[in-house]
């Protein structure tokens, strides 16, 4: 489980992940985002990371929508550091994350995900998330064009 004392070393894996690493997800994550965003929604987060040593390689991370009709739904968010892609954390830790939403009674989760960013739609495919729809044009992309976004979701009872 991440534990708020780690902050830091999740920080400092966020800054210092590749252009590559971070090209269909929503950067700049600096320390001024992090902290405005999901330190201070603590209470709503499931999160697990993945150590090598000292460090932070891998984060993944459940938000639970506070609304009562909302209730048992949450989004994903799932960062692999990119010395760290292929080689199965990705898969190992939304497993566990899995097993923890289940273990706490959540019904659904779902995530969006740009369409080119193949390597993570096979993995949400592998763990169970169907494909529910596509938002067009929904990503402004570092190339400057507009992508689409499939919206994904995995029913957890
Ligand atoms: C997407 C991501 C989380 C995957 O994590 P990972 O630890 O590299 O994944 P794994 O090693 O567990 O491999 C997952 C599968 O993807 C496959 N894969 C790898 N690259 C691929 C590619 N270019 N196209 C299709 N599948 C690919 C692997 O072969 C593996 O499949 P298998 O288990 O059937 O052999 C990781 O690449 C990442 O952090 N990317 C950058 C951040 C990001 O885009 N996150 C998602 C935002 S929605």
């Amino acid at each position: 489980m991440f534990q708020p004392q780690d902050k830091d070393k999740l920080i400092e894996m966020y800054e210092s992940l590749s252009s590559d690493a971070v090209r269909w997800g929503m950067p700049p994550y600096t320390r001024e985002r992090l902290e405005e965003g999901w330190f201070r929604n603590l209470q709503n987060i499931t999160a697990i990371a993945a150590f090598h040593g000292d460090k932070i390689v891998g984060h993944a991370q459940i938000f639970k929508f506070p609304h009562s009709r909302r209730k048992g739904t949450a989004d994903l968010l799932t960062y692999i550091h990119q010395d760290f892609q292929g080689v199965g954390l990705g898969t190992a830790m939304l497993a566990r994350l899995i097993e923890l939403a289940k273990k706490e009674g959540l019904h659904r989760i779902g995530l969006q995900v740009v369409v080119d960013n193949k390597p993570a739609i096979h993995l949400y495919q592998k763990m169970g998330f169907k494909v529910e729809g596509v938002m067009k044009d929904a990503y402004f992309g570092g190339d400057g064009k507009y992508h689409d976004m499939l919206v994904m979701g995995l029913l957890l009872e």
